[in-house]
């Protein structure tokens, strides 16, 4: 029985919609793309989304709206996949990297005491699809002793007067913290819609806005959809309707627009969202009711909190009684066996790129256990009980068997 990691969700409604965009003449950013920003307005209840072509270009455009300097600091936690850094540095800020909590978001009693007269953003990201805890989040960048150490420095960050928090949702479409969607706990929230996460256009992201006032979000949104299209007034679905070819480039932007091809595939899964999202909680709730029974298991997002609504992209297991060496194993010998399993995450400080810019893991001890341990199951609506079964099985005499192996 051969159980890949995270195969797309391809239905024959995925291959009806692509087909219409390749029939229609239009293969480029047009209705798709907005057909598909007006269904993720609808799911997360927010008022401006803008489609682009990744979680990463996204979230550099929303740090470029905020505009850093090489002085400005943002607030990531260790444990994430490398764009979450990335972004920052792409968009000329410093990554500061915070750990993360027992529930692998980050640690906001750390938060705290990383934040300076430089800290321009914090980027949470809600691994798993489990979401960070926002309204702690809040609290902090508005109390008024981080308030008084906010030094702005551009007009969007004064017209803000505080720091920003731009969510790294790219596991959470969906997820809610009472009953409030993640569009709604952040200034900033972007998605992915990259090929293994929830809903994917195989590369793709968005960008939801959700500033306070004075900021007017439906303008902004439009000040977003110019720069993700080169600082182009009009994108080249508007520019070939009849006598339509004049336009402007108003500022230097960058080219990560999504085009209709991609919005295709998200937009026909997105309309099966509750349904796909009750398959992976299937999936999520069948691993967690067998694994409970095992001492050396500790189930993802256990949470006395009833108020948090997970949106289950990953099962990221931790087995306490195993070194590294033997997780690997496991991994190895549950391919052997055809089961694929995966890592989320290599801490960031492990990382070359980031271990040549100084960070060290020992300032992030609980990214470094929780690596140790971690082997994220696969979890995806198409797993059968049958699969899933026999992955379990398997997991479980597999980790009987290299347990004692030195
Ligand atoms: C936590 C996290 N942030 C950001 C990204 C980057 O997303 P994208 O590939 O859409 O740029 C990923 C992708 O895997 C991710 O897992």
């Amino acid at each position: 029985m051969k159980i890949p990691f995270s195969p797309p969700y391809i239905d024959n409604d995925v291959i009806a919609e692509v087909t219409d965009s390749l029939k229609s003449g239009w293969i480029t950013t047009g209705p798709k793309v907005k057909a598909l920003e007006q269904a993720t307005e609808d799911l997360l209840n927010c008022q401006a989304c803008n489609a682009v072509n990744s979680w990463t270009s996204g979230a550099i455009l929303a740090l470029k709206w905020l505009g850093l300097t090489d002085e400005d600091e943002v607030i990531v936690p260790a444990y994430t996949y490398c764009a979450t850094a990335m972004a920052v540095i792409e968009a000329g800020g410093k990554p500061v990297m915070v750990d993360i909590a027992e529930d692998m978001t980050i640690d906001t009693n750390k938060v705290r005491n990383a934040i300076t007269t430089h800290t321009k953003a914090i980027i949470p990201v809600d691994l798993g699809g489990f979401p960070c805890n926002y309204p702690e989040l809040k609290k902090i960048i508005t109390s008024q002793e981080v308030v008084k150490l906010f030094t702005p420095t551009t007009d969007n960050q004064r017209k803000l007067g505080r720091i920003m928090i731009l969510s790294d949702s790219a596991h959470s479409i969906g997820a809610k913290i009472n009953n409030k969607s993640i569009a709604n706990l952040s200034d900033i929230t972007v998605l992915s819609f990259h090929a293994v996460k929830n809903i994917t256009s195989a590369e793709g992201g968005m960008i939801c806005l959700n500033l306070p006032a004075p900021f007017n979000n439906k303008e902004l949104q439009h000040w977003f959809k110019i720069m993700s299209l080169n600082g182009q007034t009009k994108d080249a679905f508007a520019k070939t309707q009849l006598a339509s070819w004049r336009y402007d480039v108003i500022d230097t932007g960058l080219k990560i627009n999504m085009p209709d091809v991609n919005a295709a595939i998200a937009l026909a899964q997105i309309r099966k969202y509750d349904y796909l999202l009750k398959e992976r909680k299937r999936v999520f709730n069948r691993y967690s009711s067998c694994l409970q029974h095992f001492k050396w298991a500790v189930l993802p997002f256990q949470t006395k909190k009833t108020n948090v609504e997970n949106a289950y992209h990953l099962y990221p297991l931790r087995i306490t009684d195993i070194s590294a060496n033997q997780r690997d194993m496991i991994i190895q010998k549950l391919a052997e066996v055809d089961i694929a399993t995966n890592v989320h995450y290599i801490p960031l400080p492990n990382l070359t790129v980031f271990k040549n810019l100084g960070y060290k893991i020992s300032d992030y001890p609980i990214a470094n256990k929780t690596f140790e341990h971690e082997i994220t199951l696969p979890l995806y609506p198409q797993l059968t009980d049958e699969q899933i079964d026999f992955l379990l099985e398997n997991l479980i005499k597999v980790h009987d068997c290299v347990k004692d192996i030195k």
